[in-house]
């Protein structure tokens, strides 16, 4: 199967207009983020809880399969009992909203599907992105029972890695759970820094019971717990103390 599509630069005509963004502003927002364990008792209105759901489906994800899904459990009965699954932490227990992000790995067979829908109506499409669509992505996405058909997969691109590059991975269906969390962390990412930057805070938690919070939700074996995220006005004694990070050359390496 070629994987040209990843080297061939594409000119498909689209132009998109970029905006001028305030940097300032921007790391404002990702520097006033804290995981805020106490919320005060104000309503986060909604409209900007739409907007921060919004931002959460607007992140990159990987071949934009989406395999990911937000839950804003507004229903009184299970946001009691999904905090319960919290372990019935003060970050939950006191937000005013809490959203359950899920990541699926048994829905990018579906999307594939509607992204090849909506591809082949628009004008202009490159061949190779349907065809990525069609035949790549089954390929690549297909683990089979017990993982099998992702096991041969293993062999075949072992033996073609010595000669080519070659992507390795998914070929597990517990490495397809990597996979779908990857994508949807990040919109977990982009839910934060919403929530901020409407003048709001947030605290993801994976302090839970998995479970029990896919019992509330009704959710199959497909469907993963990534993190609960809380979101609220921040009370003042909701951040626990100073932001600590170690120093950054032992996370940041630069090679010359
Ligand atoms: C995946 C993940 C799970 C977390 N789970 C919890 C949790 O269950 N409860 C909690 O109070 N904080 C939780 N946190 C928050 C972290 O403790 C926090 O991000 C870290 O201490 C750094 O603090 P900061 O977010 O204020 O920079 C979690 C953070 C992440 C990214």
């Amino acid at each position: 199967m070629s994987t040209d599509i990843f080297s061939e630069i594409a000119d498909t005509g689209y132009r998109e207009n970029l905006e001028d963004i305030n940097s300032e502003e921007f790391f404002k927002v990702i520097k006033s983020r804290r995981s805020v364990r106490v919320f005060k008792d104000e309503p986060v209105k909604e409209e900007d809880m739409q907007k921060i759901l919004d931002a959460a489906v607007l992140a990159p994800n990987s071949s934009n399969l989406q395999p990911w899904e937000f839950y804003w459990v507004k229903n009184a009965t299970k946001k009691k009992a999904l905090v319960e699954a919290c372990l019935s932490q003060p970050a939950a227990a006191t937000a005013p909203e809490l959203i359950v992000c899920i990541a699926r790995t048994d829905t990018w067979r579906a999307n594939s599907k509607t992204m090849l829908n909506l591809l082949n109506e628009k004008e202009g499409v490159p061949a190779a992105a349907k065809t990525y669509y069609e035949k790549l992505v089954p390929l690549v996405y297909t683990q089979g029972p017990l993982s099998l058909f992702g096991f041969f997969k293993r062999i075949a691109i072992f033996f073609t890695g010595f000669k080519k590059v070659t992507p390795r991975e998914p070929v597990s269906n517990s490495q397809m759970i990597t996979w779908a969390t990857k994508s949807t962390a990040l919109g977990c990412e982009n839910i934060m820094l919403a929530a901020r930057a409407l003048g709001y805070d947030s605290c993801p938690m994976e302090g839970a019971d998995s479970k029990r919070i896919k019992d509330i939700l009704h959710l199959g074996s497909g469907a993963h717990l990534v993190m609960v995220i809380s979101i609220g006005k921040r009370d003042e004694k909701g951040v626990y103390g100073e932001q600590i990070r170690f120093d950054r050359s032992k996370f940041i390496k630069i090679l010359e």
